[in-house]
């Protein structure tokens, strides 16, 4: 009953929503889906067209042999086929980054994100360096020297973690100025307005301080409850006076987009997956590490790994949340990239159930073992975890991140339920079919158009 009214709420913002649209624009759109914007239609459509113009053949092959080198030897015939599409969408993620590259005609731009259909598009993914399936990414690229106002409007219920992190760059993604969702100052109908600029941030609420280095805003919508919670709508605006300027050519898109596959080679095949996930031993996790390079948030505990099992094994993976306002457990494959993001390949903070002392155990297998937590790694006997832990305090105090943790063991299928927490919840495969249907229709509603 909750559930429905919850829905029913949504479903009343959304049809006010489609009226308002209607009425502005005379295009009548069946679903209000925020994240399907004329911008992003624009920008698709260009990264598409460069994309079927530039094959960009040396720097592929290079990035793939970085992640082989990465990996180490052997590589198996299943991991090797998935390599060359991964290389494929980490090329048009380099693309993206660039079509939406002018801070005197800046949009907003979903990235780092699976295939889809929409706008009449047939929009490859661009995922890349263990994509999160509950975030929704979006950019802005800013010049430090001009104004700008990004608008926001939050509906009912919103994303379960929202953060806007101004970045030096878009490969290494290094933080120079951050606002936390939770300092974020909402209007009474969920509107906001944020302005960067290289104004002091001092005592100002909403506002983002520039430094030189930054180039991009990126903020991330963490979705917990797929089938209710929405990202937030947003668009941004110069302050300045752009008519002096025209906009980036094409030939300087392509530049850049050669720029960022060159820089992602070293980022993330050597960074995320050599450094990173490789270097531990296989079907161990890092412990949990708080920093903000690499693309990961200041406030932000990371812990990485690389799993190999048999049909009849799992890992068990026990994850203790600390201070963290959302954490997830993603399953990805041996190159960080998920395979589909609709199967139960991930569970988070909201969708995950907990055991009896707030810790929360994690199965992951090829296997269904009918527990309510199964982490489905879809056919796959190796690839990559990387586990994550958002909304911590940060700052100097939280450098030990000392109260999150992970635990990680191989057991047998058969032995399952011996290690398994007292309390475990099972589910029947009627149960199961419910939780992978919602799963299946909240994934559906950000790829509307
Ligand atoms: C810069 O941001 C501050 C703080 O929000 C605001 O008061 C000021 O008007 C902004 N400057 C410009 C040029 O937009
Ligand atoms: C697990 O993933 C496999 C491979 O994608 C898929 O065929 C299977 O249906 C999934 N299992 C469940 C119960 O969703």
């Amino acid at each position: 009953m909750q559930r429905l009214s919850v829905r029913h709420t949504l479903a009343t913002a959304v049809t006010a929503l489609c009226a308002i649209a209607t009425t502005a624009n005379a295009a009548p759109r069946s679903v209000a889906n925020p994240l399907a914007t004329e911008d992003q239609r624009v920008l698709d459509a260009l990264a598409i067209e460069i994309n079927n113009g530039h094959d960009f053949p040396v720097l592929k092959a290079s990035a793939k042999a970085a992640y082989q080198t990465a990996h180490g030897l052997p590589i198996s015939d299943e991991a090797s086929s998935t390599l060359d599409a991964a290389i494929d969408e980490l090329a048009f993620s380099a693309i993206q980054k660039a079509v939406n590259n002018d801070p005197y005609y800046p949009k907003v731009y979903v990235v780092d994100a699976g295939p889809r259909e929409w706008f009449g598009l047939d929009v490859p993914g661009g995922r890349y360096s263990y994509d999160n399936p509950d975030c929704v990414y979006r950019t802005i690229p800013i010049d430090s020297g001009l104004s700008y106002i990004v608008t926001g409007k939050r509906f009912t219920p919103g994303p379960t973690d929202v953060s806007f992190s101004l970045i030096s760059n878009p490969n290494s993604q290094n933080t120079v100025a951050y606002l936390a969702g939770e300092d974020l100052v909402l209007g009474s109908d969920g509107s906001y307005k944020i302005t960067i600029n290289s104004t002091s941030a001092e005592g100002a609420t909403n506002h983002i301080q520039s430094t030189s280095d930054a180039t991009q805003l990126l903020i991330r919508n963490n979705l917990g409850d797929w089938t209710t919670e929405t990202p937030d709508e947003i668009s941004v605006r110069i302050i300045d006076d752009a008519s002096d300027h025209d906009p980036i050519s094409k030939t300087k898109i392509v530049l850049d987009a050669t720029s960022n596959l060159g820089q992602s080679i070293v980022t993330y095949g050597v960074g995320a997956l050599g450094l990173k996930t490789s270097i531990n031993a296989v079907n161990t996790l890092s412990d949990p590490s708080q920093s903000s390079s690499l693309g990961t948030l200041t406030s932000q505990a990371s812990s990485f790994g690389h799993f190999e099992l048999a049909i009849d094994e799992a890992l068990v993976v026990t994850l203790t949340p600390g201070a963290a306002t959302y954490f997830v457990v993603p399953v990805t494959n041996p190159w960080m990239v998920t395979t589909d993001p609709a199967k139960q390949i991930s569970l988070n903070s909201v969708q995950a159930d907990p055991n009896t002392d707030g810790t929360y155990t994690f199965v992951v297998s090829l296997q269904d073992p009918e527990v309510y937590n199964w982490i489905n790694t879809t056919g796959l006997t190796e690839g990559t975890i990387m586990a994550r832990w958002q909304g911590l305090p940060t700052g100097s105090e939280s450098s030990s991140s000392s109260d999150v943790a992970i635990d990680i063991q191989v057991v047998p299928l058969s032995e399952l339920a011996s290690v398994l927490p007292t309390g475990t919840r099972y589910v029947t495969p009627s149960e199961r079919a419910v939780q992978l249907e919602e799963r299946a229709a909240g994934y559906a509603r950000r790829l509307q158009g």
